[in-house]
């Protein structure tokens, strides 16, 4: 692992030895996703299968609530993340239920797997978290490990969310956090031509659209992202 890698390792193995970031339910937009792309339930018993699919990565796994998810829906998963502490508590998730899951400690932009491995793969809040030359890195290596017609699914803070603009801009729409418990971790905020030209040659969209909540009391302040799903190419 780089030097930055390891720096930003122990900055989130802070934030998930106080706890600040596990999670035990997987995002909504993930489980639509499935619906929309992958398997729909129709009835109790009954599925419209969109995509046969196998292998699945959650890149960016933080305590693996997605992986875990997908495990259970019964496909092969994976999860990779640089925090140690963050794959301590997967692991151990995965244990207790029983499942059979691959969580690695690694860095999304060296990823250890071979070739054409997934072909599903998830990142929830993980490429907006890292410098943009890093998320170009590591959608380079999805798209080596991730089967042609694979898909993706990838949300995004987006560039007119509220919190744009607070703590050091490092580099254009790129800030370092000042604030709460993620201060000193990186935040990007992306505009539509930035994630047009992040997955440009590799991935096409398939879905692109902003969830946005307007926050109290005056709900002026909007918390957006963006939410997309594309294919490899
Ligand atoms: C906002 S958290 C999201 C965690 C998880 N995806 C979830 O939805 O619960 C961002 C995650 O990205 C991981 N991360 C940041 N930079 C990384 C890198 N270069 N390689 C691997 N993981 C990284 C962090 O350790 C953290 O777990």
């Amino acid at each position: 692992m780089s030097q930055q890698s390891l720096d930003v390792n122990k900055k989130w193995d802070q934030v998930y030895s106080q706890s600040f970031m596990t999670m035990w339910y997987p995002n909504e937009d993930i489980i639509r996703f499935c619906a929309r792309l992958i398997r729909k339930r129709l009835t109790h018993d009954e599925f419209q299968v969109k995509k046969e699919v196998e292998t699945v990565l959650d890149l960016g796994c933080g305590n693996g609530r997605h992986a875990i998810y997908f495990a259970r829906e019964g496909l092969k998963a994976s999860g990779i993340d640089v925090s140690k502490q963050a794959i301590d508590w997967a692991i151990d998730w995965a244990q207790r239920e029983g499942l059979d899951v691959d969580f690695r400690v690694g860095d999304i932009a060296n990823l250890p797997y071979e070739d054409r491995t997934f072909d599903v793969a998830v990142s929830h809040g993980v490429l907006d978290h890292v410098r943009p030359q890093l998320a170009n890195a590591a959608v380079r290596e999805l798209r080596r490990t991730m089967k042609k017609g694979g898909l993706f699914y990838c949300d995004l803070r987006c560039a007119d969310d509220f919190e744009y603009g607070l703590g050091t801009e490092v580099e254009p729409n790129t800030f370092m956090l000042d604030h709460g418990y993620e201060q000193g971790l990186v935040q990007h905020f992306f505009t539509l031509d930035e994630i047009k030209a992040l997955f440009d040659g590799q991935f096409r969209i398939i879905y692109s659209e902003i969830t946005e909540r307007r926050l109290e009391p005056d709900y002026q302040r909007r918390y957006s992202r963006w939410i997309l799903a594309v294919e490899a190419i």
